[in-house]
């Protein structure tokens, strides 16, 4: 199979990661007999940085041409301790998801057995769990009108969600309830929040063409709670933006830690497949950041992207194979994990290639 990669690295770890990723991808196409063509592409601090746009044309065209977008993380602390700076490296993220139509973002939280004791939840609690968020992503607050009143002392965001956009994720998430455990949950606000109303009649009323499939409607404070205490109860999950985004980070506990988690993002057109962290300063250029969530993209990016199953599922068991062996990055070690078997980046993607090679 030809197809042509674009890898965005991005700013901090995001950067260490996505090479690990890139590796990966090479040493599939090698493996299976693909052609993979690649290019890169700037986006967040050092794309501001070289061309004072977070998100610049370029980057922007060679997406749209890709086949699928291997992506790593934006931000830097520049900004975050500065929250009059007007450009800033997330807005680079946020109109990529636009422009692109990614209004679905897929996050499978899988336990591998081997990390049951690496999580700080109780192995019976979490031994088995798996759950796949369906998270809306051009909508809800990160898109609604913000303003500064009042001389910059008061400022408000807005909450808001369309008929259409609730309806095409919706239906997406009904859809992969259909081939899982056909058990659906959509989590909203909707005893206090207008838009959570919205998108609870919606749901409502698309349910009756799934009939096999069993809806449950949670409101987000008890399905925080919930996913601590019995994460095995839920399987697809559906839920907006910024539930989505603090809900799936609360869920990287189960799968042990945000290092572990991949994401794919997709929509009307090419997509984007990048771990759920950030670009972490706090550990940047340390060579520690773990790359499984990175390599685990990949695999999410080969089955869905080009619906290449045996790839993907050769991908897994390599990270399976890795952790059984009992190495680990610092992130899901614990105390009787021996020195030798705590490894960095790039010595953990070694242990990735190795199993697949
Ligand atoms: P973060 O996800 O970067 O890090 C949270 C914590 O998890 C940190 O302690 C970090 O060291 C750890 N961590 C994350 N990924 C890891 C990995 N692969 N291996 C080991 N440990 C890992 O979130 P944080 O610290 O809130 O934000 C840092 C920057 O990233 C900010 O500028 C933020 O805006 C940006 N950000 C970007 C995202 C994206 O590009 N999709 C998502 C979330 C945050
Ligand atoms: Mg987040």
């Amino acid at each position: 199979m030809k197809k042509h990669i674009l890898v965005v690295p991005g700013d901090g770890i995001g950067a260490e990661v996505t090479a690990v990723g890139k590796q990966v991808l090479e040493v599939i196409a090698q493996k299976f007999g693909h052609e993979f063509t690649y290019d890169e592409a700037l986006i967040g601090h050092v794309a501001i940085e070289a061309t004072g746009s977070p998100l610049p044309e370029e980057t922007l065209t060679k997406m749209k041409s890709a086949d699928a977008v291997l992506f790593g993380a934006v931000g830097h602390p520049k900004y975050d301790n500065d929250p009059s700076a007007k450009v800033r490296p997330e807005q680079g993220l946020l109109q990529m998801r636009k422009e692109l139509g990614l209004y679905a973002n897929l996050r499978p939280i899988k336990l591998f057995d081997e990390l049951l004791e690496a999580s700080s939840i109780k192995p019976e609690i979490l031994r088995g769990a798996d759950i796949l968020f369906f998270r809306e992503l051009t909508g809800d607050v990160y898109f609604g009108k913000r303003e500064r009143l009042e001389e910059g002392n008061t400022a408000y965001d807005t909450m808001i969600y369309s008929k259409y956009e609730v309806e095409r994720i919706v239906r997406k998430a009904f859809e992969a309830a259909r081939t899982r455990s056909k058990r659906l949950c959509s989590v909203d606000k909707a005893n206090v929040l207008e838009s959570s109303r919205l998108w609870r009649e919606v749901v409502q009323a698309i349910a009756p063409e799934y009939p096999d499939v069993t809806v449950e409607h949670q409101f987000i404070d008890a399905a925080a709670m919930l996913l601590i205490k019995d994460p095995k109860r839920f399987d697809v999950v559906v839920t907006g933006n910024l539930f989505g985004d603090i809900l799936t980070d609360e869920a990287s506990q189960i799968a042990g830690s945000m290092g572990m988690l991949a994401s794919a993002s997709v929509g009307d057109s090419t997509g984007v497949y990048e771990p759920i962290h950030g670009s972490a300063h706090d550990i940047t250029g340390k060579g520690v950041a773990n790359p499984l969530a990175s390599v685990l993209s990949v695999a999410l990016l080969l089955e869905i992207s080009f619906g290449l199953k045996a790839e993907a599922e050769a991908v897994i068991s390599a990270v399976d194979a890795v952790l059984k062996g009992g190495y680990r990055t610092r992130d899901i070690a614990d105390a009787d994990t021996p020195a030798d078997k705590v490894l960095g980046t790039n010595q953990m993607g070694e242990q990735v290639l190795a199993q697949l090679a």
